[in-house]
C-alpha cells in the first residue's frame, strides 16, 4: 500500500484530475465529498449497499454508483476514499491495500480539498451543522463565494457540499466524533462547545480536548470561541489572537437583550462594548443566538459589514431535522429535531417551551447503546422542560446491543429524576399513537433523536391533517381524538386504538361525517357502549364514530312511547319507563349496551328482545340522508338487524304498556336478580356465543367442562359458561384463541357449530 504521506493529497485533489472511488458513498458526509470531487473535475465512482436521493442526484452529476462493494468496480481508481463506517474487511479496501493503492479517510480527503482554499472549520459537540450552514450562507451573501461542506442537507445552500472556484474561502463542519478533526489545518476555526460525547470513540473528556487542542494548534489565524462554554473557554482563551463570543459581558463579540419570539430571536450585538446593531435570527432557541454571535464575529473579521450580515441572518433557514416544522395549524405544532445528546435535548426543549404553546409533548429515541449507557444520568435530567415524554428503544447505528441497556434505561432515569409524565414504548411504530392520543389543542409535539424517530412524527402529522378536517366537519363541540384505545370503550377492556375517534353530538354532524368519509374513502365504523364488541389488538383503521352526548343521549317520554337517542343506555330506557308508569321494558335493565347496539344486534334478555318494543327507527344511510321506518317495514332476526349493516341508527321509539309501578319494580328486580345470580360481575362482553337451537351456549360450554379454562388473562367464567371474562390485562388475541378452543371442542364433541354473538372487529397487532 502506498502511504498517503507519500502523495501530495491537496495537489492530487485540487490541482489534478484523477479516477477516485468512495466506499460508503451514500453516507451524508461521504456524498458531500463525492459532490466536491465531481465539481473539481475528477472521475468519481462510489459504492454503497443503499442508494439515497443524494446518490441519485450525484449520479446525474456524473457519479458512477455501484450498489455493492466489489473490488473490480474500483480496480482502475487512483485513490480510494473510505467512510469510517466501513469495516476493514471490505473487499475494495482489501484489494486497494493489496495493490498498494492510496486510501484516505473521509476527513483526510476533506482536509486536503480545503487546503486548496482558506479554510474555516466549525467545530463543537452541538450545533455545528446549523452554524456551518449559517457561516457559509452569510459568507455567500457577503459576496465571498465560499465553498462549503456541511453534514446535512441544507435547503438554503442548495446542497450539502459545493466547490466554488470563484471564492477564496472554504467553510467546513469538522467532525470530532472519530478524531479526524486533527486532519484540518484551517486559517480560522469557530469552536462552539466541548463536552463528553462520542464515548464510543473517545475515552474521556481529556481525550476529546486533546483533539480540539490539536485543531487549535493547527489553526493559522484566528480561533473564534464560545466564551460561555467553560471547557471551550479554558482551551481556547490562551491561543494567540483568539476572539471570544457569547453572552458573557467580557466577550469580544457579545449578544445581549435576547428576545425569543415564536420561531425567531431578536438580539443586540456588541463588539468590545460597542454596539454593532440588532439582528434577527429566524431559527428558534437561545443556543442558536449564541452560535449566530460566533458567525457574526467571524464574518465581521472577514470584512463583511454588519448590516449585510444581519440581512443574511434574517433570511437564514436552518438545516433539515433542526427544529424543522413538520406541521403547523392554529391548534397544533409538530417539530422535529436531531437532538440526541442531553445538552442538545435541553436546548431544543427550551426553544420549544419558549414558543409559548400549552404543553410540550416529546417522543425520544436514544441514539447508540454506548451513549445511552455513558450518559444515562444526564438523559434523566434532560427532559425537565417537556410535559410528557414517550421514550422508545435505542437506535443502534452500527453498534451491537449492550445487555441491560435499552430505551427503558432512559425512561427509568427520567422517572427517577422525578418527571411524572414519562412512559416507555418499546415498539417504535406505536410511538406516534401514544403521543397522538395525548394531544390537546395548543400542544407542541417534538420528535427528538438522530435515528428514525422523525418518521413517527411524519405519520402523526399525516393523521393530524385528517383529524383537523374531521374537527372542521363535526364542529368543536364534538370530540375528535387520535388513536383512542378501544380497550377504554369496550366492556371487555381489550382492543387496540381507533385511528380517528369521533364523537359527534347531533344528527347533522353525524351525517356530514358519513358524507366526508365516503368522499375521502375513509372506512367508518360505529361503536356504542362496546358491550358486545371484541376489538383486535391492532385496533380499527379509519374513523370510529361514537354517537354520544347531545341529542344522542336524550330520552323523552310521550304517552306510551319513549324516544331515545342511540347513545342512551338501554337500562335508562327501562328506568324512564318505570318513571312514566310504562312496563314491558324491564328486561332492558340487564343489558349493558346502549340503544344503538341494542338495535344493531336486536339484543335480548329474559326471553324478550329489542324489536318487540320498537315502534320506529330513525337512521342515516350511506349518503348521510335521514330516514324513519316503522317496525313493520323492518327485517329483523335473532340477534341481527341487517339494516344497520350499511346504515347508522340515530334514535328509536320504544313502546311500553301502562302498568302498576309495583309490577314494573318487581320485574326490574327479577332481572337484576337473574343477572346477579347467573352472570359474572367481572369484565366481559356479555354472552360470547349465540344460543344454538339445540342447547343454550352457556349450558353447552358448562357441559363440555370448559368453565375456568383460560388463555393468558382470558378465562371462561365459572359463573356462566357463555361469558369470557378479562382477569386484568387480557389481550384480544387471548380472547380469540379461547373462543376458537371452545368452538373446536363443541364441534369435536357435540357436532355443534358455535357462532359468536360478540362482534369481532379490527386488525391484528
Ligand atoms: N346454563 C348452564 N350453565 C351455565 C350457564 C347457563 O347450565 O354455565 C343454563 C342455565 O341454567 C339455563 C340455560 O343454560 O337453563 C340458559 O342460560 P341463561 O338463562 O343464563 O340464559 P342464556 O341463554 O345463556 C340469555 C342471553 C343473555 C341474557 C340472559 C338472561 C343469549 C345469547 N344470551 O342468556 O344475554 O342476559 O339470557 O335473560 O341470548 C347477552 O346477550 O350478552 C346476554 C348476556
Amino acid at each position: 500500500m502506498k502511504l498517503v504521506s507519500e502523495v501530495d493529497l491537496p495537489k492530487l485533489l485540487t490541482g489534478e484530475r484523477h479516477r477516485i472511488h468512495l466506499i460508503g458513498v451514500a453516507g451524508s458526509g461521504m456524498s458531500g465529498i463525492a459532490a466536491l470531487l465531481l465539481e473539481l473535475g475528477h472521475n468519481v465512482s462510489g459504492s454503497d449497499k443503499v442508494s439515497t436521493l443524494e446518490t441519485d442526484r450525484l449520479q446525474r452529476l456524473g457519479l458512477r454508483f455501484f450498489p455493492q462493494h466489489r473490488a473490480e468496480d474500483a480496480s482502475d481508481a487512483d485513490l480510494i476514499v473510505v467512510s469510517s463506517a466501513i469495516k476493514i474487511d471490505n473487499p475494495i479496501l482489501v484489494s486497494a491495500r493489496d495493490s498498494s493503492k492510496p486510501v484516505v479517510r473521509r476527513a483526510e480527503a476533506l482536509a486536503a480539498v480545503m487546503r486548496g482554499k482558506r479554510g474555516v472549520v466549525i467545530a463543537g459537540m452541538h450545533g455545528k451543522t446549523t452554524t456551518s450552514a449559517m457561516t457559509a450562507h452569510v459568507l455567500r451573501e457577503g459576496g465571498l463565494h465560499p465553498s462549503h461542506y456541511v453534514g446535512a442537507e441544507i435547503p438554503i445552500l442548495g446542497t450539502n457540499a459545493h466547490w466554488d472556484s470563484r471564492g477564496e474561502y472554504f467553510v467546513a463542519e469538522g467532525d470530532e466524533s472519530d478524531g479526524t478533526l486533527r486532519c484540518f489545518h484551517p486559517e480560522h476555526c469557530l469552536i462552539l462547545n466541548i463536552e463528553e460525547e462520542h464515548l464510543d470513540f473517545h475515552v474521556d473528556l481529556e481525550a476529546i480536548e486533546k483533539v480540539f487542542a490539536q485543531l487549535i494548534e493547527q489553526t493559522s489565524e484566528t480561533v473564534f470561541y464560545n466564551v460561555d462554554d467553560a471547557n471551550t473557554a479554558r482551551l481556547c482563551a490562551k491561543h494567540k489572537g483568539a476572539i471570544s463570543f457569547g453572552f458573557f459581558e467580557k466577550a469580544d463579540y457579545r449578544g445581549a437583550d435576547v428576545e425569543l419570539r415564536d420561531f425567531a430571536s431578536v438580539f443586540c450585538v456588541y463588539r468590545r462594548g460597542q454596539q454593532l446593531g440588532e439582528a434577527i435570527l429566524n431559527v428558534p432557541g437561545q443556543h442558536n443566538v449564541q452560535n449566530a454571535v460566533g458567525v457574526i464575529a467571524l464574518a465581521t473579521e472577514l470584512g463583511i459589514p454588519f448590516e449585510k450580515i444581519a440581512a443574511s441572518l434574517r433570511k437564514f433557514e436552518h438545516a433539515r431535522r433542526r427544529f424543522e416544522i413538520k406541521y403547523q395549524s392554529d391548534r397544533f405544532l409538530l417539530v422535529d429535531d436531531y437532538a440526541h445528546h442531553p445538552t442538545e435535548i435541553r436546548a431544543t426543549l427550551k426553544a420549544a417551551k419558549s414558543t409559548g404553546r400549552k404543553r410540550v409533548l416529546t417522543m425520544f429515541q436514544a441514539h447508540r447503546y454506548s451513549r445511552t449507557k455513558a450518559l444515562r444520568k444526564e438523559f434523566g435530567r434532560a427532559f425537565d422542560d417537556a410535559d410528557r415524554v414517550v421514550v422508545t428503544d435505542v437506535y443502534p447505528a452500527n453498534e451491537a446491543l449492550i445487555p441491560g441497556i435499552s430505551g427503558k434505561t432512559i425512561a427509568d432515569e427520567i422517572a427517577t429524576h422525578g418527571h411524572r409524565g414519562v412512559s416507555y414504548q418499546p415498539r417504535l411504530e406505536w410511538v406516534h399513537r401514544d403521543v397522538g392520543n395525548m394531544l390537546d389543542f395548543g400542544d407542541l409535539v417534538l420528535s427528538l433523536g438522530a435515528g428514525n424517530i422523525h418518521e413517527q412524527l411524519s405519520v402523526l402529522a399525516a393523521d393530524l391533517v385528517i383529524a383537523e378536517r374531521l374537527i372542521a366537519i363535526v364542529g368543536e363541540e364534538a370530540d375528535v381524538r387520535l388513536y383512542e384505545p378501544l380497550s377504554k370503550h369496550t366492556t371487555l377492556r381489550v382492543g387496540g386504538p381507533a385511528q380517528f375517534w369521533v364523537e359527534p353530538r347531533n344528527e347533522n354532524a353525524f351525517a356530514e361525517l358519513i358524507r366526508s368519509c365516503r368522499r375521502e374513502s375513509l372506512p367508518l365504523f360505529v361503536i356504542g357502549r362496546g358491550s358486545n364488541l371484541l376489538v383486535r389488538d391492532g385496533g380499527i383503521r379509519g374513523v370510529v364514530v361514537h354517537p354520544r352526548g347531545g341529542d344522542f343521549d336524550r330520552i323523552e317520554v310521550n304517552g306510551n312511547e319513549i324516544i331515545a337517542g342511540v347513545g342512551a343506555k338501554l337500562k335508562e330506557v327501562a328506568y324512564a319507563g318505570k318513571a312514566a308508569g310504562l312496563g314491558g321494558l324491564e328486561w332492558m335493565e340487564g343489558i349493558p349496551g346502549a340503544v344503538g347496539g341494542g338495535l344493531r344486534m336486536n339484543a335480548g334478555a329474559m326471553g324478550a328482545q329489542t324489536f318487540e318494543n320498537i315502534v320506529r327507527v330513525r337512521y342515516l344511510d350511506a349518503n348521510g340522508e335521514a330516514h324513519t321506518k316503522t317496525c313493520d317495514e323492518l327485517e329483523v332476526h335473532y340477534r341481527n338487524f341487517p339494516l344497520l349493516e350499511n346504515n347508522f341508527a340515530v334514535s328509536a321509539v320504544f313502546r311500553g304498556q301502562p302498568a302498576p309501578t309495583e309490577e314494573i319494580v318487581r320485574k326490574l328486580e327479577a332481572s337484576q336478580e337473574k343477572r346477579r345470580t347467573s352472570q359474572p360481575a367481572a369484565k366481559s362482553a356479555g354472552c360470547i356465543f349465540k344460543n344454538p337451537n339445540s342447547c343454550p351456549a352457556g349450558k353447552l360450554v358448562d357441559e363440555l367442562g370448559l368453565k375456568n379454562s383460560r388463555v393468558g388473562k382470558a378465562r371462561v367464567s365459572e359463573v356462566h359458561g357463555n361469558f369470557i371474562v378479562n382477569d386484568g390485562g387480557a389481550t384480544a388475541a387471548d380472547m380469540i384463541e379461547l373462543i376458537e378452543r371452545i368452538k373446536s371442542v363443541a364441534r369435536a364433541k357435540r357436532g355443534i357449530e358455535l357462532e359468536t354473538e360478540v362482534q369481532v372487529v379490527g386488525e391484528m397487532a
